[in-house]
């Protein structure tokens, strides 16, 4: 039997996953096979086992079952338990018995770390700024402060949100949380990972944020730049956008799965184009 990867979601029929897979199960000459699948609500532990019956041996998870998934795991990244959720599902054996166990990691902030550095950025000693204090910032965290930046604020609406996410993290790094009126001085990086972007909304940001030469980033993507991509243009900025941070961390569930390293340039160039 074929060996079967998938995306799990709800909805997940726009997942490029599928595509991006297939393109690296291609060039890796890996035979597998990666679909799209879409588990209930209420029964995605019931969709993994089906999955798992039918020739599963690893999958991606996405919006909304990352924490659900999670619990689902016997083993976890240390970087999955300080994320509390996985987007990264693998089946594997420990050799001592025949039972198959679940190991969970997550590898969005890996796939974010990678893109920024393939866009020149210095995260070493940056003064970094992230936006927003929902489960993609906390997915993110850990892999950033292991760059070890000068500084890191996590600036949120709900400032007591950004405040707590920064204690569970103060013993990684130099990380601070609060409002967005907690926006002082300047930054060589500012990361949004707020879902502002989805409503055509910019959060309320000062105008001086950008130090020369910073990079914009926003998680999100689209055919069209964000609202605060074009914002932080015409304030200065380089703008990158989330296709990249998504073929990373397909490339690092691809390796975890089958242990080759994909080359993600021509894949992210073909998807740009297909946007
Ligand atoms: P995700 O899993 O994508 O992180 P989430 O956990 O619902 O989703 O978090 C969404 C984030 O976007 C939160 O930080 C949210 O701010 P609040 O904590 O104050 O709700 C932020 N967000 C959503 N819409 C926003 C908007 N219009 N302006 C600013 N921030 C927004």
């Amino acid at each position: 039997m074929i060996d079967r990867y998938c995306v799990f979601g709800h909805p997940v029929t726009h997942s490029k996953s599928p595509a991006i897979h297939a393109a690296f199960a291609e060039q890796t000459g890996e035979a597998i096979e990666y679909t799209a699948i879409e588990a209930p609500l209420e029964d995605f532990a019931g969709a993994w086992r089906r999955f798992v019956a039918e020739g599963g041996r690893g999958a991606n998870v996405t919006v909304p079952f990352k924490e659900e998934a999670f619990r689902l795991c016997d083993t976890l990244s240390l970087r999955a338990r300080r994320a509390g959720a996985v987007n990264t599902l693998i089946l594997g054996g420990n050799g001592l018995s025949n039972e198959l166990k679940i190991y969970g990691d997550t590898t969005d902030g890996v796939g974010l770390v990678r893109d920024l550095k393939r866009h020149g950025v210095t995260l070493a000693g940056a003064r970094l700024l992230v936006l927003g204090a929902g489960g993609a910032v906390r997915g993110v965290l850990e892999p950033l402060l292991a760059e070890e930046p000068a500084s890191l604020l996590v600036a949120n609406r709900t400032a007591a949100k950004a405040e707590a996410l920064a204690a569970d993290f103060r013993e990684l790094g130099e990380i601070a949380g609060g409002g967005f009126d907690a926006v002082v001085g300047q930054f060589d990086a500012v990361i949004n990972g707020t879902s502002a972007s989805l409503a055509g909304d910019l959060p309320p940001l000062p105008e001086g944020l950008f130090a020369p030469e910073a990079t914009a980033y926003d998680m999100m993507y689209g055919a069209e730049p964000t609202v605060f991509l074009r914002w932080a243009v015409e304030h200065g900025a380089q703008p990158v956008d989330g296709l990249g941070m998504l073929v990373e961390q397909a490339a690092e569930s691809f390796f975890q799965w089958r242990g080759k390293c994909p080359d993600t340039g021509p894949v992210l160039k073909a998807l740009r184009h297909s946007l």
